[in-house]
């Protein structure tokens, strides 16, 4: 903390608020007394300028679009890492040297089964439910049939319970999958990695077995990468709010899930291919759209687009607009979509109303047309990115359970602004 301090004056009265720093020269005005002090609480809808917590896990300078995972820049850890060694990495602050990284493949390929039990769970939703309606309540689930969550901070029990769920999830995902498609459920491989198992219990089927492609593999892995963690985002100050009232960390995880499916968050991938297909479908109108997303009285807004932190070029849609376009090519999909994903592209970016308001492409824009030439349905694409997000969610659970300084409940206040005090009615008097 630094000795300096802000002032606030209220009706004449003077009120001296401690400013903070973090480490990479973040600043913030400290109003805890503020309250006590004053009578005064501050109001700010949205959070758009609260700090709900410090954090050691990740920095984002949203002017400059820079995104660092526990002081590693993003482009670096995406190129060269797996996405096992960045959520290491997430979880205990610092890369795993080969043997540490081993023994948590290791652990990770031990936990990736699901209880038999559960798996009958998958029977009783109808076909056509979300995935990642699926997803939030197997989640949810998993505390009722692995209950030992340990209050231990040692690396090995924070280590076990975060390979547990990132293995475990992988494997409801792919069910999820399978079973909406009616299809037998493929066992986890010992043999294969993180990503390359995901894609092959997706993808294998008796009839025809499922050749890992290691191109799909590392797009994979670098999504995953991308979207590992994002500091206090929608989902994660879900996870952290419902944590701060003592939940366990399968529940907590699984209200994350449920923040992230919305199509302001995490549910815009899915957006943004139904918004490209139906450009394609009104023969690339991209004027209608375009109009639509300005007006002030339409709800339609371009998805994709735009950032509550990012006033620049969002550093993880340069890296995936850069995978989507090679990823094609590898591929050999010719799809129309991403030709008016750019186009669209171009075209926001010299209008004035996206330039004067900050709006580029962000994390959502490009992803959904990789996982479309993969093979993945529209409607699994917002399960890929809770699969990413899962290490921001465990971390960030951990490290406010382990706060044992600032750890409150989460517990906004409000101005009302219902009818002021009256006298009650009873009801023969109430014509
Ligand atoms: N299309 C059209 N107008 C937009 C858009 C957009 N995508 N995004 C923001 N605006 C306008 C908004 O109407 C407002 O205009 P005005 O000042 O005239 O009222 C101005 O830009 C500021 O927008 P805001 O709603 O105050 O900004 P916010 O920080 O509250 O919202 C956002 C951020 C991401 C929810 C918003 O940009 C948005 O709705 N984008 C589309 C959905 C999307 O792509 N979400 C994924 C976000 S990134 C990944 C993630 O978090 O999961």
């Amino acid at each position: 903390m630094s000795d300096k301090h802000a002032t606030l004056t209220i009706e004449g009265k003077s009120y001296a608020l401690p400013i903070i720093e973090g480490s990479e020269g973040d600043m913030a005005v400290d109003i805890r007394s503020l309250l006590k002090e004053s009578g005064y609480i501050t109001l700010d809808s949205g959070y758009m300028n609260t700090g709900s917590c410090s954090s050691d896990i990740t920095f984002l300078d949203g002017n400059k679009g820079i995104l660092n995972y526990r002081g590693y820049a993003i482009d670096e850890l995406a190129e060269q890492c797996s996405f096992i060694e960045v959520a290491y990495l997430l979880f205990l602050g610092e890369l795993p040297n080969r043997t540490q990284l081993n023994d948590f493949r290791e652990l990770i390929s031990r936990y990736a089964l699901i209880h038999e039990d559960m798996i009958h769970f998958f029977d009783h939703f109808p076909p056509k439910a979300s995935p990642m309606s699926i997803l939030s309540t197997m989640v949810n689930s998993l505390g009722s049939y692995y209950p030992e969550m340990s209050a231990d901070s040692s690396d090995e029990a924070v280590l076990s319970v975060a390979a547990r769920l990132l293995s475990k999830i992988r494997t409801i995902a792919a069910f999820s999958y399978k079973k909406s498609e009616g299809h037998p459920l493929v066992s986890p491989r010992y043999d294969l990695s993180y990503c390359g198992n995901f894609l092959n219990m997706m993808f294998d089927k008796p009839v025809t077995p499922y050749v890992v492609h290691p191109e799909v593999v590392a797009t994979v892995n670098k999504l995953l990468i991308l979207h590992a963690d994002h500091e206090q985002n929608c989902s994660t100050s879900t996870v952290r709010l419902v944590g701060s009232a003592g939940v366990n960390l399968y529940t907590s995880i699984s209200a994350g899930i449920s923040a992230l499916w919305g199509p302001l968050h995490g549910g815009a991938n899915q957006a943004v291919i139904e918004m490209l297909e139906g450009i394609h479908r009104d023969n690339n109108d991209f004027e209608k759209y375009i109009k639509k997303a300005k007006d002030p009285n339409d709800n339609f807004r371009l998805s994709g687009f735009g950032h509550r932190v990012y006033k620049t070029f969002d550093p993880r849609a340069t890296i995936i607009k850069r995978a989507c376009e090679q990823t094609l090519k590898v591929l050999n999909v010719d799809d129309p979509l991403l030709e008016i994903a750019m186009q669209l592209e171009e075209i926001a970016r010299s209008d004035d109303y996206f330039i004067s308001r900050n709006l580029y492409p962000n994390v959502d824009f490009y992803s959904g047309i990789i996982y479309r030439a993969m093979g993945i349905p529209t409607n699994m694409f917002t399960v890929m990115f809770a699969m990413g997000r899962l290490p921001g969610w465990i971390s960030h659970w951990q490290e406010m359970m382990m706060d044992t300084k600032d750890r409150k409940i989460g517990r906004p206040r409000q101005i009302y602004t219902g009818p002021v005090k009256r006298d009650f009615v009873p009801l023969h008097e109430r014509g």
